[in-house]
């Protein structure tokens, strides 16, 4: 029975693929304010604004490629049942090949109409931009298909689920200040091995094995670590 691995990462993931974190000095939240961009609140008062700032992410986003850690990753599906969780909205994860990726705030090449949530539309590169003026084939407006501040997070239930199966668990490039995402770590199992690699840590329990590295490398310490032939 391979044993369940389970990843959970954050903006540190895609750092080293060139996309901003949004806490680091310089990070999104340091250039755009973060309750009119990506809130409930700031979507209903200024739509036009929220829709050109990610169309702005998606342009970067196709320029942008998988990073070492990311395609590492996919090197640990070859040992474990793997299952990432990630807070990203870039589809990075998937570009490198990993098969079983869990979005907690959503997809940035993804948009949803605004009157049925159910109809979920993927973006291609050469018709990245939406505005307040698009609509669906049902002739509905449409809405970036991300995880707003105030809104609930849909995909937590299957998320505590593999967390609470995790024979492994892994946190890479998260500042854990976020809920319910930076709660993940206390549905671990008792006695499973938990793994956080990041270049600037924050504050967690003792029984975490921190790596204090960029993801790129850690990742690679990772796949050395968790290698069957190396236990
Ligand atoms: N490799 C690994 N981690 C890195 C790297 C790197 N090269 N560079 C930075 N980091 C780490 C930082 O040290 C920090 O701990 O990535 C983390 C980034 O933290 P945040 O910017 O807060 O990103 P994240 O934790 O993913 O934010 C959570 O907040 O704004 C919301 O919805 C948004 O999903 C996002 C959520």
């Amino acid at each position: 029975m391979r044993k369940k691995l389970v990843i959970s990462t954050g903006a540190g993931m895609s750092a080293e693929s060139g996309l901003s974190t949004f806490r680091d000095a310089g990070g999104l939240w340091a250039n755009y304010p973060v309750m009119d961009v990506a809130s409930a609140d700031g979507f209903a008062r200024n739509p036009a604004l929220v829709h050109r700032f990610y169309n702005e992410r998606r342009h970067e986003l196709v320029k942008a490629s998988p990073n070492a850690g990311h395609r590492a990753l996919t090197e640990l599906e070859q040992w474990y049942d793997t299952f990432i969780i990630t807070q990203n909205v870039d589809d990075l994860h998937e570009r490198a090949g990993s098969h079983n990726v869990l979005h907690l705030h959503g997809e940035l090449m993804k948009v949803r109409s605004m009157r049925d949530e159910n109809r979920v539309y993927t973006l291609d590169k050469d018709n990245l931009d939406t505005s307040t003026e698009t609509r669906d084939i049902h002739g509905d407006p449409v809405r970036p298909h991300i995880v707003f501040f105030q809104e609930a997070v849909p995909n937590i239930e299957p998320a505590i689920k593999l967390a609470q199966e995790a024979d492994i668990f892994v946190v890479i490039g998260t500042s854990l200040v976020v809920y319910p995402a930076a709660a993940l770590l206390n549905y671990v199992r008792p006695g499973v091995p938990i793994y956080y690699i990041d270049p600037n840590p924050a504050p967690v329990p003792s029984y975490v094995h921190v790596l204090k590295m960029p993801a790129t490398q850690g990742v690679h310490e990772l796949v050395n670590i968790l290698n069957p032939d190396n236990q």
